[in-house]
């Protein structure tokens, strides 16, 4: 499991291996404003303040994944054990 710190919110929330960050996040009611869930949209864009994400989405360029400071967070996961997210 990933451990996700919401920055804003004070939350910390534990996302098992089969689960999207996305709803971890909503069960948890950590706002996260969705809409495609496929990592297309956009919608979901989180800033990652620590900790390294795992992108799986369609719309960062290379760049903007090695600088991961935000991510998708309906498709991508974490590549440390620890995210700490600004929502
Ligand atoms: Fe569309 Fe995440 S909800 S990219």
């Amino acid at each position: 499991p990933v451990k996700v710190e919401c920055a804003r919110s004070g939350r910390t929330v534990e996302v098992p291996a089969g689960r999207s960050i996305l709803s971890a996040l909503q069960e948890a009611d950590v706002p996260v404003a969705a809409s495609c869930r496929e990592g297309v949209c956009g919608t979901c864009e989180t800033r990652v303040l620590d900790g390294e994400p795992d992108h799986r989405d369609d719309i960062l360029s290379e760049e903007d994944r090695a600088a991961g400071d935000r991510m998708f967070v309906c498709v991508s996961r974490a590549l440390s054990s620890h995210l700490v997210l600004d929502v």
